[in-house]
């Protein structure tokens, strides 16, 4: 009977996590979404505390259990509740970090427990778990360090070749085990245990550190791949379901980031996009003279434009600027203006970087335009208000061959009849490219911090 109804709530749990994934697809719904899935999730914990016995007892330590439980709850709502969003692929990294520890460090308990009695599918499970795990932890520990700005890139000649041996020397030794006599020699387990450690680090040291954000979230998909191992091995099945839809879930995040960017996730790995070597390459300033329009300028010719464009990227996120932006938007629409938000898949740092922070400045999800629809529209905009976005922009992206960006589906801002640009300087954006945007005739530069700027057009948009 306990384990019929814990087979239950386990498949309430699985349920909730899938309804929940698909409610985060839109950001009306994700919200929800998310308290969905954490529902599920509470109900497969508590079934697995009360009604789960192994070994037809009993759990004993459930006051072990519940103190970490709350202890882990309150540093994970205190450390959610203060990041700041610009940091969040950082939290995401060490939260990772920590999934995948914890499937490493189940694998290490249970070969204790399975020792006597086990199957070479349950091994194999078990050095999956581990060897997955352990690289997603410390893989995840240097990504976190990297974006912390602590951790430099590092690689040295022969780098992949290393990388090529730590790992061929990982599958040796497990080949080594599950073709044995029966038993995991220790000395084995725990070299391949710290060769996967190693294999992590050096996996992740040379990759620019500007790509992290792709990294991390290959990274999930291995914690989820390692969770779904512990879950084989327990026989549990809300914990394979939920390991199953993190792996695919980080996965195809993986792909869709790379081909947003059009890049191959090896170019990824093993590329230097994003370093400042390619910085210097492409900043020749060959493109000419830009020119600057005065924000009280800028501000009547929005104030008096039929409909005006709002680009949002990075440098919104990091001058914290969504919500004097969505002021001067209200305002332009209280004005008469038709005013959107064009939104790039990857403006920003992270996936759903800018619906997130609109959505935080309670921006209507009906102002918002996909890259498809903003493209359809430029042609009839008479204001496109660029803020602090660069290469999502970049006209290279269609016209220059030679463009690490080349081919990267990009926000055709230069049909609009004129374009503003606000940055604080001429520097390139995390391609590390020029823009010829910048010195197209219809395109006029606004300098400096995107809040202050934007708070001097409500100004004088008011003064209209
Ligand atoms: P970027 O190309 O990085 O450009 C951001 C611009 O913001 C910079 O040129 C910077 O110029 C400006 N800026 C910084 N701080 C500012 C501030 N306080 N006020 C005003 N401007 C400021 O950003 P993007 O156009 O959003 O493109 C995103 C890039 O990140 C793409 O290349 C994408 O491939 C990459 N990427 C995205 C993701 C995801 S999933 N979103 C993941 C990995 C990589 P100044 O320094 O001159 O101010």
């Amino acid at each position: 009977m306990q384990a019929s109804i814990l087979a239950i709530c386990y498949l309430i749990g699985s349920v909730s996590f899938i309804i929940g994934l698909k409610m985060l697809s839109h950001p009306a719904t994700a919200r929800r979404g998310n308290l969905v899935s954490t529902a599920g999730m509470g109900v497969a914990i508590l079934g697995t505390l009360f009604l789960y016995q192994p070994g037809g007892t009993a759990l004993h330590n459930i006051p072990w259990i519940v103190g970490a439980m709350i202890i882990g709850s309150i540093i994970g709502a205190v450390s959610a509740r203060k990041v700041k969003m610009t940091a969040m692929p950082e939290m995401v990294s060490m939260f990772n970090g920590m999934g995948g520890l914890c499937a490493a460090l189940i694998s290490v308990v249970e070969l204790g427990r399975i020792a006597q009695d086990h199957s070479d599918m349950h091994v194999l499970t078990i050095l999956a778990g581990m060897v997955i795990g352990s690289v997603s932890f410390t893989g995840s520990m240097i990504a976190y360090g990297k974006l912390r700005g602590k951790i430099k890139d590092h690689a040295f000649r022969g780098q992949h070749l290393v990388n090529l041996l730590v790992l061929a020397l990982i599958i040796v030794a497990g080949a080594i085990i599950i073709c044995g006599d029966g038993s995991v020699p220790a000395v084995i387990f725990f070299s391949m245990l710290g060769l996967s450690v190693v294999y992590g680090i050096l996996f992740v040291l040379p990759i620019g550190g500007a790509d992290m954000p792709v990294v991390i979230s290959l990274l999930n998909s291995f914690t989820g791949i390692a969770t779904a191992c512990a879950g084989f091995l327990y026989n549990n099945q809300v914990m394979l379901t939920g390991g199953i839809l993190v792996g695919s879930a980080g996965a195809i995040l993986t792909i869709l980031m790379c081909k947003a960017m059009n890049r191959s996730l090896m170019n990824v790995l093993i590329g230097s996009f994003g370093n400042t070597g390619a910085a210097s390459a492409h900043s020749t300033g060959e493109q000419g003279a830009y020119k600057e329009i005065s924000l009280s300028d800028a501000a009547m010719v929005m104030g008096y434009a039929h409909k005006v464009m709002i680009v949002p990227g990075y440098g919104l996120a990091v001058a914290q600027a969504q919500h004097v932006c969505h002021d001067l938007g209200k305002l332009l629409q209280k004005n008469g203006v038709e005013v959107k938000y064009a939104i790039h898949p990857v403006a920003g740092r992270m996936p759903g970087h800018m619906n997130v922070l609109l959505a935080e400045a309670d921006v209507s999800y009906d102002d918002l335009l996909e890259l498809e629809p903003a493209n359809e529209q430029f042609g009839s905009t008479d204001v496109v208000l660029i803020l602090g976005a660069n290469d999502v922009v970049n006209p290279a992206a269609q016209d220059d061959p030679s463009s690490p960006i080349y081919g990267m589906p990009i926000l055709e801002v230069g049909k609009a009849k004129l374009v503003i640009v606000n940055k604080r300087s001429m520097r390139p954006g995390y391609a590390g490219i020029e823009n010829g945007l910048f010195f197209k005739p219809n395109t006029s530069m606004v300098f400096g911090d995107a809040k202050t700027v934007l708070q001097e057009l409500v100004n004088l948009v008011k003064e209209l």
